[in-house]
């Protein structure tokens, strides 16, 4: 297993495609999902210098936070409640460019400016979120969506 991430390039879709293959093999000899999910998560926050990444987990009728990289969130998340409960409920990656003019937005740190939140499926359900919170305003785009979601396709197999 690699010990350490070497995350090469300047523009945004470089650092994903070297980071992706390093997920990948980060990954590919463990079984235990806990461990897994959270090396990714670490890969995430510091090979893509975000504030904030972590999971939330479906459990029962409401989301559960797991493990995550960054300052302290909140615990619990309804379904529809915030960006995470809306891709919970819509079953669909939201991008939110400012989180001041996202209404029913949860404030976990007065630092978050942007966020993107993919959900991750499982026998045709949704049974976490994928969260990342960035300090900058329009941090996220369509490069964020498209290779978040080949790694939620990652977690999806963990
Ligand atoms: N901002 C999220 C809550 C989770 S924190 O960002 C870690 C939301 O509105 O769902």
């Amino acid at each position: 297993m690699a010990e350490s991430l070497v995350v090469s390039g300047t523009t945004k879709k470089e650092r994903y495609e070297s980071l992706l293959p390093q997920i990948k093999t980060l990954v590919e000899d463990e079984k235990d999902f806990i461990a897994n999910i959270s090396n990714i998560i670490a890969s995430l926050k510091y090979g893509m210098n975000f504030l904030w990444v972590g999971i939330y987990f479906v459990k029962q009728h409401e989301l559960v936070l797991g493990p995550f990289q960054g300052p302290v969130a909140c615990t619990r998340i309804a379904l529809g409640r915030g960006v995470c409960g809306t891709a919970w409920k819509e079953k669909k990656t939201m991008i939110v460019n400012d989180i001041d003019k996202f209404p029913g937005h949860i404030v976990c740190s007065s630092d978050s400016k942007s966020e993107i939140v993919i959900p991750c499926f499982k026998n045709g359900g949704v049974f976490s979120v994928l969260d990342i919170d960035s300090d900058k305003l329009n941090d996220f785009d369509e490069t964020d969506k498209q290779y978040l979601e080949k790694i939620v396709l990652i977690i999806e197999t963990l």
